[in-house]
């Protein structure tokens, strides 16, 4: 099937939609002209430019992971968004935002109050703080007259995320939520095929979240996440992205829910005879554990974003140090089997939705590789993938469709990035929402953000014990 008649099978899908066509362009056409590597470069800039008259202006409060993500956007893109101001409780962090954007001293703030005190002083305010540092934040920079991009989950209660709606519409402001994988051009092919009715009528979905064994162990059992009482159940912290993408791929309102799961494993009764505190304490263990904080930080170089002020990767030996000492002195070096963390380690969800439509999602710790696999099942034909290609099959023609990130000139530079490339598109949709001042840019503000944070809250009541849950 060549390109052509590909858009043709999907027909009017697209007609005034803002996915454009490009980005789903199948695979076998491309094979037979590879892309340049800089021609897929320049067309993934252009892909990713807002299209704004000035660069939107943005306050970072918290200047984290997360945060040095969206200010990115502003450094590759200087003509559509400007970092101006910074709040970081972490001096590191909050200089480092400040001298890679040339923030002026009075725009430099400590705790994020700091930064609200100090009035309005951007178009935005991007919140990339501690979950439990979304509501109040939110709350008061919607007062102040800002639009906000806002880290997931919204806000820790239903109640607060409600009251977050209702302000920022009352306010006739833009709140746009960090559902990344919406703007992934992998997802966004995909939910194009099914609108296109080109597998029949939706029946059903699958949908698996490998969180993968070592992520598990650092965000879940040692690290920001490992206690729901103090950040949110895993269902939102982590799901909230599944449960959106299952919501906006099915296009229709969730009627019913039904949870189960629990922490099997990172408890302190499957402590093995001997376990030291922290793995680097001489622990017996150590050379056999998979959740070695030595195997996984200083052996295997994961996930060292956590630790500021690394030396470079050419300084092998005082880079292993640095990352010892936090090891030492952080919760990232102590044992899996001893920690505060009550977060479950697998977690199945079945859901209903308007017209019989079901889903089944599972999110498991267990699994030696992430990448979220998906099927979708249609009264004509299949979609299977895995978060870098999927393949569509008809069951008519018996033909297979390939899509595949890699090979999609104007994604493939930009599809490795953070969440498929979606961090980067949601940036440049936040940036023309505001910029335009139209929420309609986005595709997932805060009114549509709500119903599957609502579906996760109903999850985590039927996983604890309140039985199948309705909704709406
Ligand atoms: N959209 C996604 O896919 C995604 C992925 C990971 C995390 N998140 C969410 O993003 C948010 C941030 O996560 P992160 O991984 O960047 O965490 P992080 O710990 O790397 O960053 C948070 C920053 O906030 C700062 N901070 C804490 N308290 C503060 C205060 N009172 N005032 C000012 N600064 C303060 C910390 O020093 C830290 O630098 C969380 O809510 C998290 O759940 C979203």
């Amino acid at each position: 099937m060549n390109r052509l008649q590909f858009i043709r099978l999907l027909g009017t899908a697209f007609a005034g939609a803002t996915l454009a066509p490009h980005l789903i362009a199948c695979s076998s056409e491309k094979k037979s002209s590879e892309p340049d590597n800089n021609d897929a470069e320049a067309l993934a800039q252009k892909a990713l430019a807002a299209d704004v008259e000035r660069p939107v202006t943005v306050v970072i409060l918290g200047a984290g992971s997360r945060g040095k993500i969206y200010a990115a956007y502003a450094e590759q893109f200087p003509q559509c968004m400007k970092v101006v101001g910074v709040a970081d409780i972490n001096e590191f962090r909050k200089t480092q935002m400040a001298e890679k954007h040339n923030i002026p001293a009075e725009a430099q703030f400590g705790d994020w109050s700091e930064a609200i005190a100090a009035g309005k002083i951007a178009d935005a305010v991007v919140i990339s703080l501690p979950d439990d540092l979304h509501y109040k934040p939110c709350m008061e920079a919607l007062e102040l007259g800002y639009d906000v991009l806002l880290e997931k989950p919204v806000a820790q209660t239903e109640a607060e995320c409600v009251a977050i709606r209702d302000k920022a519409n009352e306010k006739g402001a833009i709140v746009g939520v960090c559902h990344v994988l919406r703007y992934a051009p992998y997802f966004l092919a995909m939910k194009a095929i099914i609108d296109s009715g080109a597998i029949g009528k939706l029946v059903s979905i699958q949908h698996l979240e490998p969180i993968q064994y070592a992520h598990m162990a650092h965000s879940y059992v040692r690290g920001n996440w490992h206690d729901s009482k103090a950040t949110t159940p895993i269902i939102l912290a982590k799901s909230c992205h599944d449960l959106d993408i299952l919501r906006w791929m099915v296009g229709k309102p969730c009627k019913s829910i039904a949870a189960y799961g629990s922490l099997s494993y990172f408890t302190h009764e499957n402590r093995p005879e001997g376990a030291t505190a922290r793995c680097n304490d001489g622990c017996p263990h150590e050379a056999t554990c998979p959740y070695s904080a030595e195997d996984i930080y200083v052996r295997k170089g994961w996930h060292l974003g956590v630790f500021d002020n690394l030396p470079p990767k050419a300084e092998k030996e005082a880079r292993a140090d640095k990352i010892r000492e936090y090891l030492k002195t952080t919760n990232y070096g102590r044992c899996v089997f001893d920690m505060d963390n009550d977060q479950p380690d697998h977690y199945v969800c079945a859901m209903e939705f308007e017209d019989g439509i079901t889903a089944s999602f599972s999110m498991e710790a267990f699994m030696a590789n992430g990448g979220r696999r998906t099927r979708v099942m249609g009264t004509h034909g299949e979609i299977d993938g895995d978060m870098k290609r999927f393949v569509m099959k008809n069951f008519r023609t018996g033909e297979a469709t390939e899509w595949d990130a890699s090979t999609v000139q104007e994604v493939a530079a930009y599809a490795s990035h953070g969440h498929g490339g979606g961090d980067l598109g949601l940036a440049r949709d936040f940036v023309n929402a505001v910029g335009h001042h139209d929420a309609g840019r986005l595709s997932s503000d805060i009114n549509v953000s709500m119903e599957s944070h609502l579906m996760g809250f109903a999850a985590e009541k039927s996983r604890l014990g309140e039985g199948k849950q309705r909704l709406g």
